[in-house]
């Protein structure tokens, strides 16, 4: 089975783009054949600053390999290294209705945080999609938030297939269950974030093992004292998911062991769980991140594999629109 999916290298990588992202692709890997794309371009779609974007690219394949990502069997790459992702965006416009854009949550989220609104940001599904159908993909490992834009690659795929005959792999979305919603910790009513979180509220990766564990001990609770996971309880149950996810357990097993314990026990499990679960990452990050000239080799070999792949995708989508040479 061929999956791909594709992660925005904007800013630091927290504990919940970890459980739900970069954990989903490590164990993709035995699912079938991997292939991760590092999207720069989408990332120029809202204000960016260029030399903050190259060195976000280093840090998230870093910190995708610190996770156990092998790029001689998965595929890695770069957005921008491989040109038909642009080409094919361009041409999937053509089987793309204006009034389906319009409707994207995510365009109109992002659209009302931003005075200059590019084009790009309007278009950024169909880039997508472009990413997506390049390789012929089966199963799309996303986060919830990207249902709407795995169902408009569907969509567009099924137009395209029926436009100009089949072409194209309709791709299905595959949602991790666990460890997908990961809470602030100061703020448990929100998702856990780089931009709109809380310094306090939000676990990086790279923290060292002290401050993960002070993060967890100041994590903001009800004032309750029973260990239960429950809507009315976000705090305990976010600490409740975030344990069950690193230790591979379930929320129900988490429930009996800590029934009778207080909430200082638990925030103070939870925390030396997820240090000891990111300490082996972090230290090899530090190694891999340091080395900028072997992360480009890596980009680049994945590059080259990717490259294989899309260019035969091309000379059929091309084929069938009638664009470019005979062949
Ligand atoms: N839009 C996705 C996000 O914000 C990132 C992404 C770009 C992606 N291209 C993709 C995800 C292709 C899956 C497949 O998370």
């Amino acid at each position: 089975m061929r999956i791909f999916s594709g992660i925005q290298p904007t800013g630091r990588k927290h504990l919940g783009n970890y459980i739900g992202a970069v954990e989903q692709y490590v164990a993709g890997q035995e699912r079938g054949e991997g292939i991760y794309c590092i999207v720069d371009l989408h990332a120029t779609t809202v204000p960016y600053d260029p030399v903050a974007l190259r060195s976000d690219v280093h840090d998230l394949a870093a910190v995708l390999l610190a996770a156990g990502l092998d790029p001689q069997s998965a595929i890695l790459f770069r957005q921008s290294d491989v040109a038909e992702h642009t080409e094919l965006q361009w041409l999937l416009m053509s089987a793309t209705a204006y009034g389906e854009l319009t409707r994207m949550t995510q365009f109109k989220d992002k659209s009302a945080q931003h005075e200059f609104i590019s084009a790009g940001l309007f278009s950024y599904p169909v880039l997508m999609a472009a990413d997506i159908l390049l390789y012929r993909t089966e199963q799309v490992p996303v986060g919830d938030d990207q249902r709407q834009h795995v169902e408009l690659t569907r969509d567009v795929a099924q137009r395209f297939n029926a436009r100009f005959g089949e072409t194209l792999v309709v791709p299905e979305g595959y949602y991790p269950p666990v460890g997908a919603r990961i809470m602030d910790l100061q703020n448990p009513e929100r998702k856990m974030s780089t931009t709109g979180g809380s310094p306090q509220g939000t676990v990086y990766v790279t923290d060292e093992p002290e401050a993960i564990i002070r993060k967890f001990r100041t994590a903001v609770t009800d004032s309750g004292r029973e260990i239960r996971h429950s809507p009315d309880k976000p705090g305990i149950s976010n600490l409740l998911e975030v344990l069950a996810a690193v230790r591979g357990t379930s929320v129900a097993a988490l429930e009996r062991e800590f029934d009778g314990s207080g909430y200082g026990d638990l925030k103070l499990a939870v925390g030396e769980s997820v240090a000891t679960y990111l300490a082996p990452v972090r230290e090899r990050y530090g190694a891999l991140r340091a080395d900028e000239q072997g992360l480009e080799r890596t980009l680049e070999r994945g590059a080259e594999r990717a490259r294989a792949i899309a260019a035969e995708t091309m000379r059929q989508v091309r084929g069938a629109m009638g664009v470019g040479p005979v062949g």
